[in-house]
């Protein structure tokens, strides 16, 4: 497996993080407290006062410094105790609670538990330029590796959105390649017409091409782009809380256009609102079936069948492992 602890993880958008606040997060097991300094950077530490580890989260952050709900005990952003209420604090060089790497970068605050030589930078979402965004939040108990599967592949969608992205009953032939990136794999589709669905029909007038991609430690995106340039790419960063709990940050970015942003992120929030609630809904059967197989000592193998285009890359890629697929290895397949 790759060491998700060397990896930055978002934990949540940087709108989220306001100053006065903190945000109790949990990664990869490891609770967090995170807040802005004075200067407004964003500050992570370990979710636990070393008085009485009361947690931190529950208190308030003055002055750039999170206090302690219990005694009022205060933390500075490199997990100095700055003040304990009702005595003079000596003067310390040691910190008292342990301070994480963290910071802001595509509109999301980022954390790493063990950053090192070899730690790549946080993953920017495709295109960044000329684009109208916002993020949709949640979490689900699943693995990274379900989560990705679901997002990027084509064939569920007949059935857990059936109508709202494609219909079983009105597949057409498509012809897609898949293809090795630096830090993941990509799956193109051509020759696929309009789809069939609402999602198609309300945004993408000039369908061309459209990618799946996925990218360690735990992006998933996909891109429709038209005559135009892109119609449309979310791209949903997994972090994982732990083993079996994601909490998902959805970039939805749509190419900027007559129409505005605030417009179309009322409209786009509520539509793929259903589609998120669609995938949690099948993702969390499917994972606590999995657990009750595995719990019953009936653990078995996924059956992958020739559509499970990127499921065994991003397996692969999770493990550390080189990928077995043919860079640009071709399929025709009925979408
Ligand atoms: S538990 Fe935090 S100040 Fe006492
Ligand atoms: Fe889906």
């Amino acid at each position: 497996m790759i060491e998700l602890r060397r990896y930055w993880h978002p934990l949540a958008t940087a709108a989220e993080l306001a100053r006065g606040k903190p945000l109790a997060r949990t990664l990869l097991g490891v609770p967090l407290v995170l807040f802005r300094d004075a200067s407004g950077e964003a500050a992570a530490l370990q979710d636990r006062c070393p008085h009485r580890h009361a947690p931190l989260s529950c208190g308030r952050v003055r002055k750039g410094e999170v206090e302690c709900p219990y005694h009022g005990w205060r933390f500075a952003a490199d997990g100095h105790c700055t003040t304990v209420p009702g005595m003079e604090l000596p003067v310390s060089n040691k910190p008292l609670v342990h301070a994480f790497a963290c910071q802001i970068a595509h509109g999301l605050v980022w954390v790493c538990l063990e950053p090192d030589a070899a730690t790549p930078p946080t993953v920017m979402p495709a295109v960044t330029d000329n684009v109208d965004y916002f993020f949709m939040t949640d979490t689900v108990n699943c693995t990274i590796q379900q989560a990705a599967e679901n997002f990027l592949d084509g064939f569920h969608t007949h059935f857990v959105h059936a109508g709202w992205i494609r219909r079983d009953s009105q597949r057409q032939s498509v012809r897609v390649s898949v293809h090795h990136l630096a830090d993941g794999v990509e799956a193109r589709y051509s020759d696929e017409g309009l789809q069939s669905g609402l999602v198609s029909s309300l945004l993408e007038g000039d369908r061309q091409t459209s990618m799946g991609r996925f990218r360690l430690p735990g992006v998933a995106e996909i891109e429709y782009r038209g005559r135009r340039g892109l119609n449309l790419l979310i791209s949903a960063w997994l972090t994982p809380e732990s083993d079996n709990c994601l909490r998902i940050h959805a970039r939805v970015a749509t190419r900027r256009g007559i129409l505005p942003g605030w417009l179309k992120q009322l409209f786009l929030r509520q539509l793929f609102g259903v589609i998120l609630r669609q995938d949690k809904r099948i993702l969390e059967q499917t994972s606590q079936n999995v657990g009750c197989f595995q719990e019953a000592g009936l653990d078995a193998l996924l059956l992958d069948s020739r559509l499970d285009l990127l499921a065994s890359s991003i397996r692969q890629l999770l493990a550390g492992e080189m990928l077995t697929v043919e860079d640009g290895w071709m399929i025709d397949c009925w979408l």
